[in-house]
């Protein structure tokens, strides 16, 4: 009897750790040379706690592996599919084969995630025609098949579609140039009791102002705090999201859930983006979460998408250098430093990638004995464009490395990307390729993981990599 009672104590005691427990979410973006296995993924998020994922698409063959695990499933669509998503049969078509099929395996789809950050500037409003009618058909074609109730579409908006203004949150509205459209959205969304799908970014608006006062971007105190009527913010994730509140409420529609599709902090690659920052801000939005104050106008839990789970070297650095080193886990799904996604101060090293197949340990440096020493920025220079130099640059992790390291860093980056082609490391006899590790205490110079998080690896592109292996034996 006593032992039943403690082990009912004992279930009682797990299952509120269990509630305890922040439900925090995670993007998983793929623009890398090399990806990990989804499974491998599924793995990583158990072990961490993590039961949420945002995808930047809905491909079949990476969302059936988080059938039957827990771990609900943000399907995305793509910029360049939306004008194809603008005709109603597409979009039935759609929730056939990426969303019907899905849940019949036990995929759990709450969101579809239409766009990403659709009325960025840089865009010049390419999408404008094309996302409400994206996001109209979306919505229909999953009512239409039933999983209306469940699963609702949203539009991720990057945090520049309300403009924010120095006298506070109060006087923030959606911006001029697309006011109109978004009411329309809004009022949409809020018909179809959808979620306002936000990123906020502190890191980039500390990058973008040079005035930005640098406390502000975290959550210790510390910066003159923003007076707006008699609310005090003390940090810039507090007014930016109170801001979109002001935005919702003059757009008609007070009362929308609002979710953070995307924050975090890039650990590389810009004199702000470091290990130590990246663990300052998660470690005081870690326990903001935990406390579930929320901000001063959205009280409460607040539903949220870290940005992001591993580096991607293949991400357009025309917005910064950072922008390959979003990941909580470097590029192999390894930790880069210790953090506590319960909020509750304990920090640990996260759980990184089980199994993850490296390639050979083998590294591309600089031959020192090498004649044709001219040819050396030109190599580097083509190395680096066809790789990914950004964490030599100041401010990047590797910034401190000699002329050489410098060169073979930039070398053995072109090479890793090349899957260690021996070719690769040619560089008109200025490259060697090494068994020992070049890497310093700060400078990680790489070896590449295979690729498994793409289709044509597993499937067709495998038979096709053996035939042209087969034809190539042939030739030889
Ligand atoms: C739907 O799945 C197919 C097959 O995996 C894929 O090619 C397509 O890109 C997916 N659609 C989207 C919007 O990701
Ligand atoms: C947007 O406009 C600018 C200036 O006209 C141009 O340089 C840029 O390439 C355009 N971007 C896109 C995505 O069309
Ligand atoms: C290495 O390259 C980086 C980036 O180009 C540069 O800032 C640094 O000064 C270089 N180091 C040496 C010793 O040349």
């Amino acid at each position: 009897m006593a032992l039943v009672a403690v082990l009912i104590w004992a279930n009682f005691l797990l299952l509120m750790t269990a509630i305890h427990v922040e439900c925090i979410g995670v993007n998983w973006g793929t623009q890398a040379t090399a990806n990990l296995h989804p499974s491998m993924v599924v793995q990583m998020l158990k072990d961490n706690n993590i039961n949420k994922i945002k995808l930047f698409d809905s491909d079949h063959w990476t969302v059936k592996y988080f059938g039957e695990t827990g771990i609900e499933v943000m399907l995305g669509i793509p910029n360049d599919q939306l004008s194809k998503f603008t005709h109603y049969d597409n979009v039935k078509d759609w929730v056939k084969h990426n969303v019907s099929s899905q849940l019949h395996d036990g995929v759990e789809i709450r969101y579809v995630a239409v766009g990403n950050e659709p009325f960025l500037k840089n865009y010049n409003g390419s999408f404008a025609q094309t996302i409400f009618p994206a996001l109209k058909n979306v919505q229909k074609a999953l009512n239409e098949a039933g999983f209306g109730d469940k699963i609702k579409a949203t539009i991720p908006q990057n945090a520049d579609v309300y403009d924010s203004s120095s006298a506070g949150p109060s006087q923030g509205n959606f911006r001029a140039d697309i006011r109109d459209l978004m009411i329309q959205i809004v009022n949409f969304l809020k018909d179809n009791n959808a979620p306002f799908l936000v990123n906020i970014y502190p890191f980039l608006s500390l990058y973008q102002n040079p005035d930005f006062p640098v406390e502000f971007a975290f959550f210790d105190g510390g910066a003159k705090p923003v007076q707006d009527n008699n609310i005090q913010y003390t940090n810039m994730f507090d007014a930016n999201l109170d801001t979109l509140v002001w935005s919702l409420r003059k757009a008609g529609a007070p009362n929308i859930p609002i979710i953070v599709g995307e924050i975090g902090w890039p650990t590389d690659g810009n004199i702000h983006g470091n290990i130590k920052m990246a663990q300052q801000f998660y470690n005081g939005f870690f326990k903001k979460m935990a406390s579930k104050k929320g901000t001063p106008l959205y009280p409460g839990h607040i539903e949220t998408y870290l940005f992001s789970l591993t580096d991607e070297n293949q991400k357009s650095i025309a917005p910064g250098n950072f922008e390959r080193h979003w990941g909580l886990f470097r590029y192999d799904g390894q930790p880069k430093f210790a953090m506590d996604f319960s909020g509750q101060g304990s920090n640990k090293m996260p759980v990184g990638a089980k199994n993850v197949q490296y390639l050979a340990s083998k590294w591309c440096v600089y031959n020192a004995g090498a004649k044709n020493m001219d040819l050396i920025p030109a190599k580097i220079q083509y190395a680096c464009e066809r790789s990914d130099c950004t964490s030599l640059i100041y401010g990047g992790s590797c910034n401190g490395l000699s002329m050489q390291g410098n060169i073979s860093y930039a070398f053995n980056m072109y090479f890793q990307m090349n899957n260690q082609d021996v070719e690769a490391c040619d560089f008109q006899g200025l490259g060697k390729i090494v068994q020992q590790n070049p890497s310093t205490s700060e400078c990680l110079f790489q070896v590449a993981i295979q690729s498994t998080g793409s289709r044509l690896r597993d499937g067709i592109g495998g038979m096709s990599f053996l035939v042209a292996l087969l034809i190539s034996l042939a030739l030889y």
